[in-house]
């Protein structure tokens, strides 16, 4: 969640079936973590069926959550943090079953797209004896050195330099943002929202430079606010031109999505993803929205119910899925992941 986001990231939900119970997941939670410990000193997981390919490890990270549904099934539900739960339903959503929810999230990142598939692949012939693969999402963003700006901030697949304004990890904004305080055992852990966000990018392409630009507030070849002239400028929400007009439309994606106060603070960490074209030759590409936060009742929510609501970006952009899950807080040496919660 803090390290610098990887270029290749899989998104894997796992359903763990309605029989599952606690001494299972307590099982599961132990091979996973033994996994993810090997996979990211690149070193073979138990039982490697391609030990050579774990080599690198590329910067590969693992991270795992769990769904709403998880906490109540095995007893625990006194223990869920209250905002992982179902989301409200926003204005314009067209979630996909295939797309949304799960018991377990498992995020790998890598910067190398071989050393990924691996470590998902083992993962999840680890994972497969305990529950069903749900859905897996793949994304990517700018490999290192590839990035759009001088601060190195990507690109999305619109084309917008996509993650100016976000809190640096190492600072108190950053930490209050993003780390749970409570229930006890998630002290340290963050709720992550995921939403899987098709674009429209033929309409896109076929709309004006100088429009695209006031859709998002900022410009798109170097990310500065129009309000400012580069990318670390702050927005001047208030500017007027010289006809009375705010420079930045009210409506415009930054104006809606600037939080509102502390509460609202969130990480954003998505991915880019594409499906390939399909027959006709369109695409089927889009964002894998990621935000990590302390509460997503106090961040994410208020925060998308304003842009679907309003934001003038809507015309190209869809949200297809939806998932919220508690991601475990990490864990010394010897102990597994949610461990603290699961034998609390
Ligand atoms: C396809 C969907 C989306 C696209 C393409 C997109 C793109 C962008 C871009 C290009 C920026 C400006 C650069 C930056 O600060 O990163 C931005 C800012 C931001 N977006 Fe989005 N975004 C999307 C969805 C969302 C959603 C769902 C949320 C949260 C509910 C969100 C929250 C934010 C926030 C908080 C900012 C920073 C605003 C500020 O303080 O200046 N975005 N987004």
């Amino acid at each position: 969640v803090a390290t610098p986001a990887p270029a290749h990231a899989v998104f894997l939900a796992f359903d763990l079936g309605e029989y599952a119970r606690r001494a299972d997941v307590i099982r599961l939670m132990r091979v996973l973590t033994d996994d993810a410990e090997r996979l990211m000193h690149g070193d073979p997981a138990l039982g490697d069926t391609g030990p050579l390919l774990a080599q690198g490890p590329a910067g590969l990270t693992v991270s795992v959550g769990f769904g709403s549904a998880l906490f109540e099934r095995i007893g625990l539900g006194s223990q869920r943090p209250a905002s992982v739960a179902p989301l409200p339903v926003f204005a314009g959503d067209q979630l996909e079953r295939r797309w949304s929810d799960g018991d377990l999230l498992v995020q790998i990142c890598s910067d190398d797209a071989t050393v990924l598939s691996h470590a998902a692949r083992m993962i999840v012939k680890d994972t497969r004896s305990f529950g069903a693969v749900r859905w897996s999402q793949q994304g990517f963003r700018s490999s290192a050195g590839a990035g759009a700006t001088a601060a190195g901030t990507p690109r999305n697949l619109l084309g917008q330099v996509d993650g100016s304004v976000n809190p640096t990890p190492g600072t108190a904004a950053f930490d209050d943002a993003v780390w749970a305080t409570g229930p006890d055992w998630f002290r340290g852990g963050t709720v992550m929202v995921l939403r899987r966000v098709r674009m429209d990018l033929d309409a896109w392409d076929g709309f004006d430079p100088e429009g695209k630009d006031l859709v998002l507030g900022r410009r798109m070849s170097d990310g500065s606010p129009l309000t400012g002239t580069t990318e670390s400028d702050v927005l001047d929400l208030r500017a007027l031109d010289g006809q009375g007009f705010t420079v930045i439309e009210p409506n415009a994606h930054i104006s809606l999505a600037k939080a509102r106060g502390p509460q609202e603070g969130m990480v954003r960490r998505g991915y880019n993803y594409d499906h390939g074209p399909d027959a006709q030759g369109r695409p089927d590409a889009g964002l894998i929205f990621v935000a990590y936060q302390a509460n997503a009742d106090t961040a994410f929510v208020p925060v998308q119910r304003r842009l679907a609501a309003n934001d003038l970006m809507n015309r190209w952009v869809k949200h297809v899925g939806s998932a919220t899950f508690a991601v475990l807080p990490g864990c010394a040496a010897g102990e597994y992941l949610g461990r603290r919660l699961l034998e609390g």
